[in-house]
């Protein structure tokens, strides 16, 4: 096709890495089919110049941005549990077996020959460790269908009198982080489909693992994600941190710490014994709901043998991900579960990071010695060291 004949059907063709590339541009936004090839190493580089020169700087949904590894054209949200086996480098066609609502292709460019991931159980929830008890599930509100009343449901009156997540069209985004969301639970009368169960209502993006040079796996996603957007749930087998056999061997555990996830990193160095969280409950309002948080952190999530696709998100200094605190059946914040969101709007194939929060020399290994780990997140602020 001409470039003459490509404005008349609305069409531009780009040329990338000397292959040529379709981008439709229409009121919406781009829809970009590209053959896979071309996208290994320049996409993002290509994508943002994409942006500046054709000034779309309002893309703010998947639904108006489409992007796609497939060759040929752009796929539909339907096709999601399908992955050609074309993609350059593929180890592994679903890391969660049919786990997850739409399937986590895995790629290795980096190995020759190219290996996987080394064999882990996947969990699509938390499992809860043998002989712990998780505490009975709160009360729930009285709405049916959706929570849509601010007034009359309960558990908008928790996240302080309003819903935590963005309703309208292209809703289900978390407006800021707060100290907890409240989520609703099994004893709420909504449904599955209530935007106050974002985070229980599966993966909403295609994310792909893939291998770097530097830090093992990393996690991407082939669509845009809006500031706000629910990523996934860090997911592993709860339990007390006491009983974690070498903490310092597992490079996957999370301790449950939502006053550090909340304040950011130095907060350990403050700890008072018990601090009450601000979480918008008011004063006494809903019969003394208080949030306290002990010393130290008693409870983790182990994703060492048993985890999601969260166990492959790396450390940045500058993440584009944040933690955030979720309850949504029991109201024990030790016991939270955590959550990752979008802190800024994220174009596809942009490495997902978030901040894993460790103060330096915090770390000890089992010969009593202070543990270092260089940093290789790359960032201009980059701390050097992630521990
Ligand atoms: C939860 S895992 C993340 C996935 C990991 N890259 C893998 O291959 O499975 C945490 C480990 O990844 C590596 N890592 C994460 N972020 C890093 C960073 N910014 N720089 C260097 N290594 C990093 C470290 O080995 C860390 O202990
Ligand atoms: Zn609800
Ligand atoms: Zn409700
Ligand atoms: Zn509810
Ligand atoms: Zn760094």
């Amino acid at each position: 096709m001409s470039s003459t004949d490509a404005k008349k059907d609305g069409r531009k063709k780009a040329k990338v890495d000397g292959a040529t590339e379709t981008l439709e541009v229409n009121n919406l936004g781009i829809s970009w089919f590209a053959p896979f090839t071309v996208l290994s190493t320049s996409s993002i580089s290509f994508f943002r110049s994409l942006r500046e020169n054709l000034r779309v700087d309002n893309l703010v949904s998947t639904d108006q941005f489409h992007f796609t590894r497939k060759s040929q054209l752009a796929i539909g949200q339907e096709s999601s549990r399908v992955v050609e086996n074309d993609l350059p480098g593929l180890v592994c066609n679903d890391l969660c077996n049919g786990k997850e609502n739409i399937c986590i292709p895995v790629t290795n460019e980096i190995d020759v020959p190219p290996v996987a991931p080394e064999k882990f159980e996947y969990l699509s929830s938390i499992e809860v460790a043998k002989n712990f008890v998780i505490p009975a599930s709160a009360e729930g509100c009285n709405c049916k269908g959706k929570c849509t009343n601010t007034r009359t449901c309960s558990c908008a009156r928790l996240n302080g009198s309003d819903f935590p997540y963005v309703r309208k069209a292209g809703g289900g985004r978390l407006f800021e982080p707060k100290a907890v969301v409240f989520e609703c639970g099994p004893n709420c009368g909504c449904g599955p489909k209530c935007v106050n169960r974002t985070s229980q209502q599966g993966l909403k993006y295609r994310l792909e693992v893939y291998k770097t040079p530097d830090k093992g796996w990393a996690v991407r996603s082939w669509d845009f994600i809006p500031s706000g957007g629910y990523v996934c749930e860090y997911t592993g087998v709860l339990m007390k941190t006491s009983e974690l056999d070498n903490v310092s061997m597992n490079d996957y555990f999370f301790e449950i710490d939502c006053e550090h996830t909340m304040n950011g990193i130095g907060v350990r160095e403050k700890r008072l014994g018990e601090v009450p969280i601000s979480n918008g409950l008011g004063a006494g309002e809903d019969g003394g709901d208080k949030l306290l948080v002990e010393s130290d952190p008693d409870y983790c999530i182990d994703a060492g043998s048993s985890g999601n696709v969260a166990r492959f998100i790396n450390h940045s200094c500058e993440p584009n991900l944040f933690v955030q605190c979720v309850l949504s059946s029991h109201h024990d914040v030790k016991l939270a579960r955590i959550v990752l969101f979008a802190s800024d709007d994220i174009p596809p194939m942009q490495e997902l990071t978030y901040d894993y929060g460790y103060e330096l020399d915090s770390v000890v290994g089992a010969d009593g010695k202070v543990k270092e780990l260089a940093c290789h997140c790359g960032t201009a602020d980059c701390r050097k060291r992630l521990y």
